[in-house]
């Protein structure tokens, strides 16, 4: 995220006088840069796979194994979430997910079930990526106003994603997720940050 400021000069008047003299103060005022949104799409209303959401806020881990799940689980294995940052302050503030928040899942393998420091689940490689993205106008007819996306269960990673039927995914989301479609419950960044819960 670019952060670098631009200083404007700016001409504030302070006041004018009868005699019509203008009073006024050359002033520098901090000018915050427009951010890009953290979701952006193709001319037809696909998204465009986020090409930087690893220096975004890293929110949690689910994982759901195969050894765990007959073998085949239907998000293989760990599930490393990350929220866009402009979105987790404006979590962090008023515990509400905002228009433009952008959820990110990477699919990662169990590569190895014992380290030196003892038998688990070690993370292998990155073969999938899922999105979720919450905008009231743009998908104002999905449940929830979130929509969301698959970019693929195996490499090669898709760049654009058409948004699934909301039958495929927002249903169970809307019915188990503990806030507003987001399973915050397995997210304990989220929950630390939430200052409803403070
Ligand atoms: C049967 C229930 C179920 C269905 C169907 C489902 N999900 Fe989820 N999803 C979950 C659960 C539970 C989590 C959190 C725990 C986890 O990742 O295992 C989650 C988490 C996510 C997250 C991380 C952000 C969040 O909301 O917590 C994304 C992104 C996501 N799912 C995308 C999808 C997509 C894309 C589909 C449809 C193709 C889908 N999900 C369908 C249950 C479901």
């Amino acid at each position: 995220m670019q952060c670098r400021r631009r200083r404007t000069v700016v001409l504030v008047t302070l006041f004018c006088g009868l005699s019509g003299v203008c009073y006024s103060l050359l002033a520098e005022a901090d000018e915050a840069p427009a951010t890009k949104p953290a979701a952006q799409y193709t001319a037809d209303g696909k998204l465009k796979r986020p090409a930087d959401h690893r220096k975004w806020m890293y929110i949690g881990t689910p994982i759901t194994p195969n050894d765990l799940n007959d073998g085949d689980a239907a998000f293989p294995e760990f599930h490393a979430v990350y929220i866009d940052p402009d979105s987790f302050a404006h979590f962090a503030k008023t515990g509400e997910f905002r228009d433009g928040t952008v959820l990110v899942k990477e699919l990662i393998s169990v590569g190895s079930k014992e380290a030196p420091s003892g038998k688990g689940y070690f993370m292998g490689d990155m073969h999938g990526l899922d999105v979720a993205v919450k905008d009231s106008k743009r998908f104002k007819d999905e449940p929830g106003a979130w929509a969301y996306f698959n970019f693929s269960h195996k490499l090669p990673l898709k760049d654009e994603s058409t948004k699934s039927a909301a039958v495929s995914c927002n249903k169970c989301h809307e019915d188990n997720a503990a806030k507003d479609w987001v399973f915050m419950q397995y997210y304990p960044v989220l929950r630390d940050a939430n200052p409803r819960a403070k």
